[in-house]
């Protein structure tokens, strides 16, 4: 019973209800709780075998009161011999003040992903009891929070310190967020992955979010859907990562500032634009790109030459030509689709064909005998990705509107009648010789 009276307190969950408030499913290892209470805790049994259990439902606030004592040794070592992994706190109203108590017990888990969705934080609590604490959770995360601002929080984050310097994720998400202070940042000083996607960062949150001394190890860093709007301004933001790999910017509007001369970290691998809004390819790009996603945009014209790029997405544009991969050569994946192109390019075919992953479906396609031919050559490989055969069709010429570029005939008649004509040629004109050379023989020898 002691163990099911630590999984509530872990767990925070609480309101009036019925039996068998947990549903366990063996081959996925998850165990979720709905509205769990002191009435129904034996319920929470059947999670011991789970490695994520998720809460969802209940209002804590009648427990704040909850006499929360030191553990007794046997305790601790059953906390200690569960295997969950993850926690998952959804739909819930935590008082702080009762998540500032109970935190600490988390110490004798092994638990190390905490999540908590659509949770409500309430009024502040006291952290010291957290001074100098460390805990195993490395990933927290939270998705559609309220909370009261963080500015009154200075005693949490350095009561919090030594255990959020060692935290490698964290997400806040969903949650309205205009800008971190520049000091919380300084105490992540082992955080890898950062998401501030689907929030209201714009461009001059970044520059103190992002300060001196701030996240020193931040690697991945995702603003997707954000109301950032200058890439130039997102760009002096980000400057001091010096070890970020991987920024995702997808889905703000940005504007591109041709006279830019900001430089991005050299350390970033892989750089996300798409839905951007962009109508050029922004300058400059950071040098040491393997990965560029510039989809979804309204691009006419890509000419860049980045030599480490692996991989190009540019699907969902308007360009015409397949941009010359001439100047990639450590590219595999190419991506085209839903663009204006008609033809490829004949120099280049046996370049794109070496290509792992080509695609270029949903183009307005020439089916002239070089342009069907060049698609067909081009699918022989095997590199042509998703979508061959039946979302490549021609647009012209008329005969073959809406036609499978692969069913297009490259017949000789069709396709190489100069072949087949010139022959024809030389033998009509060799006829027409020797028909002369016969009349012109004739006509002397009728006379004489
Ligand atoms: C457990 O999860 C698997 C995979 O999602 C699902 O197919 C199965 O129906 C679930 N079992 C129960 C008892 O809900
Ligand atoms: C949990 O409680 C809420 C309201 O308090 C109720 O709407 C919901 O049906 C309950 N869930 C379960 C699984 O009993
Ligand atoms: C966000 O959380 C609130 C509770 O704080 C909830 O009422 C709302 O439905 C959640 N929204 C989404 C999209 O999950
Ligand atoms: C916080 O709790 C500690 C004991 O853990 C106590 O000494 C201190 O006075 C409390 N602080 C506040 C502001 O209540
Ligand atoms: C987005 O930024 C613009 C200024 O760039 C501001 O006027 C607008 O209110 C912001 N929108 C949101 C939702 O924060
Ligand atoms: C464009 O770049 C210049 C020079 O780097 C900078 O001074 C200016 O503020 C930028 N303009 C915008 C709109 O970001
Ligand atoms: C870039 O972001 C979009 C939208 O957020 C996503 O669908 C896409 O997979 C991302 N691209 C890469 C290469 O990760
Ligand atoms: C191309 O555009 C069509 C229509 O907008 C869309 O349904 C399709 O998913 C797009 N294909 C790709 C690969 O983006």
């Amino acid at each position: 019973m002691s163990v099911a009276v630590l999984l509530l307190l872990l767990g925070l969950l609480v309101a009036e209800g019925r039996r068998d408030r947990c549903f366990f499913n063996r081959t996925q290892e998850y165990c979720v709780c709905y509205n769990l209470s002191e009435e129904t805790i034996g319920s929470i049994i059947q999670c011991l075998a789970a490695t994520v259990v998720e809460f969802r439902g209940g209002d804590l606030e009648k427990y704040i009161a909850f006499p929360i004592r030191d553990l007794d040794p046997s305790a601790i070592e059953t906390l200690g011999s569960l295997v969950i992994q993850k926690i998952i706190i959804g739909n819930v109203l935590v008082p702080e003040i009762l998540l500032a108590r109970v935190l600490r017990f988390f110490s004798y888990t092994h638990v190390q992903e905490l999540a908590f969705e659509s949770c409500i934080f309430q009024g502040t609590g006291n952290w010291s009891g957290m001074d100098g604490q460390n805990l195993p959770i490395v990933s927290l995360s939270f998705h559609n929070v309220t909370s009261s601002p963080l500015t009154g929080h200075e005693q949490a984050f350095s009561s919090l310190s030594r255990w959020l310097g060692t935290l490698q994720e964290l997400a806040v998400t969903g949650s309205h967020v205009l800008s971190l202070p520049c000091a919380i940042g300084r105490v992540f000083r082992a955080l890898r992955s950062l998401s501030l996607a689907h929030n209201s960062l714009g461009d001059g949150s970044l520059a103190p979010t992002f300060c001196q001394g701030a996240f020193p190890h931040l690697q991945e860093l995702s603003l997707h859907h954000n109301n950032l709007s200058s890439y130039h301004s997102v760009c002096e933001g980000v400057q001091l990562l010096l070890e970020l790999q991987h920024l995702d910017l997808s889905h703000n509007q940005l504007m591109a500032n041709s006279s830019s001369s900001c430089q991005w970290p050299a350390s970033l691998r892989r750089f996300n634009l798409s839905s951007t809004g962009l109508d050029e390819v922004p300058t400059p790009l950071p040098p040491n790109l393997e990965v560029l996603d510039m989809s979804h945009n309204h691009l006419h014209a890509v000419d860049i030459s980045l030599s480490s790029l692996k991989k190009l997405f540019l699907n969902q544009n308007l360009l015409q030509a397949v941009p010359s991969i001439r100047n990639y050569p450590k590219l595999d994946t190419l991506h085209l689709d839903n663009n204006s192109i008609s033809e490829l390019p004949r120099d280049e075919l046996k370049l794109l064909g070496r290509l792992q992953d080509v695609a270029v479906a949903d183009n307005p396609f020439s089916c002239s005998c070089s342009g069907a031919g060049g698609l067909q050559a081009l699918a022989a490989t095997g590199h042509l990705g998703q979508g061959w055969p039946e979302d490549y069709r021609c647009q012209s010429p008329a005969q073959y509107q809406g036609w499978p570029v692969a069913q297009v005939p490259l017949s000789v008649l069709r396709c190489h009648l100069a072949a087949v004509v010139a022959p024809l040629c030389v033998i009509l004109a060799l006829l027409c010789v020797a028909g002369a050379v016969c009349l012109l023989r004739t006509r002397p020898c009728s006379r004489a």
